[in-house]
């Protein structure tokens, strides 16, 4: 596999893929499932899909519209969706709490502080427990970031893609430059104690030296943390265009070098940090708990892994979002995935040899009664992709670039097949 360059096919950041998920036959309660995990840690994740404008290459869940009276209507449900579900999780420890999108930052303060409030029904307060909160530049300006400041919010977490006009233009990303310096300068000047860049590589028109370039532009701005996306063109999105893996893994090795010299520490193929025990989107062991409201965002309670239906296309965002609104009962859910012993197993493998520190051979024996199945490690050990060392099973450095490879290794049949079916659709 390492003669070649890796193959840039997919962001195995979950599994299974929201893609595999499925309505199930009968609605299922949420109540017995919560129930299992009672005492457990969790995190709470609200999803806010409204956007000013579609980035032509985005295919994340959200909407372009600020329309007011739509999020209000949309906040009022979150509020009734967490009035329901917050009776059920009061055995649950939150110990994190991230809002993304989408676009938070284009609600108002008032519309964020109501966030907030909601939070508090789960028993959350950003003062208290880690909080995160994505931004676009176009949303970053003083005033709410004092806001933010004034709640304690911890982390804030900025896409920037390039600070290059022809290259912004070039995805169909509308935000100006100036937009984006003054965005990160008011943010710089607010000191939140963990601030992230994500810039995009493998843009059309874009070099190994333009991409260096953006790098040392947002270096000025001392981040703590750097994602360095490789640009992925999907089905549905506003913008077409070939990958060259060649090309790609050259930008990457180049950005990787450039970040490591800057001090930085590589957690996972596209997350560079300062200081690398912060915890960060990706931290993750494989088997936490996530309890998610709004429309989009994926929820993890134990083997029940539930989300609404993937969309891509504006349409269908719109009318999934429309008949949120109209949603009255959030305590059975309706689509998703039940995860069987064996994913499990597998989502375990992915998540701690991809986002963690390593697959610990003993803690897997521990939770399912057997060791790491050896041959499944013994071709990536041959060609130095994965090491076995001091009772971890962990990505070599050459290794973390061919994650997207790695990861495909992992899918199962059922998986794969669920997730192919739905492009066919
Ligand atoms: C949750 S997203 C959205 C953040 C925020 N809405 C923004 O665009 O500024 C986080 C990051 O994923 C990356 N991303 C999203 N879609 C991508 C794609 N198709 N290819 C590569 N990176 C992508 C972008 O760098 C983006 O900033
Ligand atoms: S990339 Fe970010 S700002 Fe652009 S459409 Fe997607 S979620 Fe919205």
């Amino acid at each position: 596999m390492n003669k070649q360059p890796p193959h840039y096919i997919h962001y195995m950041y979950s599994y299974p893929h929201k893609t595999a998920y499925r309505p199930f036959n009968l609605p299922v309660s949420l109540s017995p499932y919560i129930n299992k995990v009672k005492g457990r840690r969790a995190s709470l994740y609200f999803h806010i899909p409204f956007c000013r404008y579609k980035c032509g290459f985005c295919n994340l869940f959200s909407l372009q519209s600020c329309n007011t009276s739509k999020i209000d209507a949309y906040l009022d449900t979150m509020y009734r969706q967490a009035c329901q579900l917050s009776p059920l999780t009061e055995k649950l420890t939150f110990d994190a709490f991230a809002i993304g999108g989408g676009t938070p930052l284009l609600l108002s303060v008032a519309q964020l502080d109501k966030l907030f409030e909601i939070a508090a029904l789960f028993g959350v307060s950003a003062g208290e427990v880690s909080t995160s909160i994505e931004t676009s530049p176009d949303y970053t300006d003083r005033h709410v970031l004092r806001f933010l400041k004034e709640k304690d919010v911890e982390r804030l977490s900025i896409g920037v893609q390039s600070f290059l006009t022809e290259e912004l233009l070039s995805i169909k990303r509308s935000t100006p430059v100036s937009v984006i310096e003054t965005a990160l300068d008011t943010i710089r000047q607010m000191d939140f104690p963990q601030f992230n860049i994500d810039l995009i590589y493998g843009i059309e028109g874009q070099t190994e030296e333009s991409f260096l370039s953006s790098i040392q532009r947002a270096l000025q701005y001392q981040p703590t943390e750097l994602f360095l996306y490789p640009l992925y063109i999907r089905s549905g999105v506003r913008i077409a265009g070939k990958v060259n893996n060649e090309l790609l893994f050259k930008m990457y090795t180049a950005g990787r070098n450039e970040l490591q010299k800057a001090g930085f520490k590589q957690t996972s193929m596209r997350r560079f940090v300062q200081d690398s025990n912060a915890t960060g989107p990706e931290h993750s062991c494989g088997d936490e708990l996530m309890i998610s409201c709004g429309c989009g965002a994926r929820s993890y309670i134990g083997e029940l892994h539930y989300a609404t239906s993937y969309a891509v296309g504006q349409p269908q965002i719109k009318s999934i979002i429309d008949a949120y609104i109209e949603t009255t009962d959030f305590t059975t859910i309706t689509n998703g995935y039940l995860l069987s012993e064996e994913e499990k197993q597998r989502r375990y493998l992915i998540k701690n040899l991809m986002y963690y520190r390593g697959i610990e051979k003993a803690d897997y024996w521990r939770r399912f009664g057997e060791p790491v199945p050896p041959v499944t490690f013994k071709p990536l050990i041959d060609k130095d992709l994965v090491e076995d060392k001091e009772g971890f099973i962990r990505l070599t450095a050459e290794g973390m670039a061919y994650s997207d490879d790695i990861g495909q290794l992992f899918i199962s049949p059922n998986v794969r097949k669920q997730m192919d079916d739905y492009l066919l659709e």
